[in-house]
């Protein structure tokens, strides 16, 4: 099976500024670059990747880099904050949020498929030619795709969404120039003067949602595919983000993503479908990342409007997945493990015969994941606890009795 990488990375990259934006809830605190001055809690980081990512190709290009450093400077552009995901919800006041969340994105990205630069981009991106970032990297010494990173990222904080592009252009210019030799290369600068002194350069900044024709013009092929199995790498470094947003859920995606495919191979499915159901699994929650964590982590009853943003989360998994638009039945396993037999669940009320055996096994496997996992008001509970109170789901119709006995085969042999 070939995946369009493409889709994948632009699906992501939503994620990513889903999470950015959910952070803005409990953003009071700030955090301030020491260099630069730059005050990250005012920004609203709408469409932050993909503005850095427009940024930095329009550079790679007035730096005329060639095809293969361009394909990787997307890729890496659009995925820099990967490591400041739940960074954005929790520690905003979190003194080592620069370096942190490099050292985080780095790592994760270690095994990333196809693009092995992709770490190293990412530990940099945050570095001053002056040497004074969080790495205390000099130069030439910091990547080029990292130091054009830098500035793309610079420029999208001190652009203001909220004021028209033209009475921006020269603050944010002088700005950018008046940190050369400090921040910035002096050559990226001549660079960025090259670029930004186009209206059109501008203008694609404040039409953020006509980027996308931009984004073709300066990488109009970006034909790289990915099999099944490296896909699933991808899906491992988002199912961790997710877990790791609440200690009590620091195995839940692994552990549905193991349940799920145990299922699936008791069932005798095939080899893919089974390998496509461990990726529902450690996909299936990709929408917490749109939930701020003071809710998630709320320990306590949830008021009405806090679980209706709660629920909410089904409801993003299926629009970042459905970007990915190739695995259509993974999004669907993925984001149905709420729906209910009796047509109650959220988020979209599907009725019984809409609600197909993959989505009813992902299903189970979540109630029973969840409620073997401890919880900060009670131990986890056994399995036969557990299976005592899905026993009574199925039979008040909520969840299918039939992918309740495959689970207990499963987990009982
Ligand atoms: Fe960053
Ligand atoms: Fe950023
Ligand atoms: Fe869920």
């Amino acid at each position: 099976m070939k995946i369009n990488m493409d889709k994948i990375i632009r699906a992501l990259s939503l994620a990513l500024d889903l999470a950015q934006m959910s952070a803005l809830d409990n953003n009071t605190n700030m955090i301030v670059e020491e260099i630069s001055n730059i005050d990250y809690s005012k920004h609203v980081f709408m469409n932050h990747s993909k503005r850095v990512c427009y940024i930095s190709l329009e550079l790679a290009h007035s730096l005329q880099l060639d095809y293969s450093t361009i394909e990787e400077l997307y890729v890496s552009s659009l995925l820099h904050d990967i490591g400041a995901s739940n960074f954005f919800n929790r520690s905003h006041s979190y003194p080592n949020f620069i370096k942190e969340h490099c050292l985080i994105g780095s790592e994760i990205t270690s095994d990333f498929p196809k693009f092995n630069n992709l770490s190293t981009l990412i530990l940099y991106h945050h570095e001053n030619h002056d040497g004074t970032g969080p790495m205390k990297l000099k130069n030439t010494d910091i990547p080029l795709a990292s130091q054009i990173m830098r500035l793309a990222d610079i420029l999208d904080l001190l652009y203001d969404d909220s004021k028209p592009c033209y009475t921006q252009k020269e603050y944010i210019s002088s700005w950018i120039e008046k940190h050369s030799n400090i921040i910035f290369s002096p050559a990226l600068i001549k660079a960025f003067s090259q670029c930004s002194s186009k209206d059109s350069f501008w203008f694609n900044l404040e039409n953020i949602n006509l980027l996308d024709v931009a984004l073709k013009d300066l990488l109009p092929e970006f034909d790289v595919y990915l099999t099944l199995d490296e896909f699933k790498k991808i899906a491992y470094i988002f199912g961790n983000i997710i877990d790791n947003k609440n200690e009590f859920t620091a195995r839940h995606s692994t552990g549905i993503s193991e349940l799920a495919y145990s299922v699936a191979k008791h069932l005798g499915y095939d080899n893919e479908k089974c390998l496509k159901m461990k990726i529902a699994g450690l996909l299936h929650d990709i929408g917490k990342v749109a939930i701020p964590n003071n809710i998630l982590e709320k320990n306590g009853p949830l008021t009405k409007d806090q679980f209706n943003i709660i629920k909410s989360h089904v409801y993003y998994t299926k629009v970042i997945l459905d970007k990915m638009e190739v695995i259509s039945d993974i999004s669907d396993w993925a984001s149905n493990h709420h729906e209910k037999l009796n047509g109650k669940g959220y988020p979209r009320a599907l009725s019984s015969n809409e609600i197909s055996e993959e989505s009813r096994i992902m299903g189970v496997c979540d109630i029973y994941q969840a409620l073997t996992e401890e919880r900060p008001y009670r131990k986890g509970l056994s399995p036969e606890e557990t299976f005592k109170i899905m026993d009574d789901m199925a039979k008040n119709n909520f969840i299918c009795s039939k992918a309740l006995s495959y689970l207990k085969e499963t987990v009982i042999s």
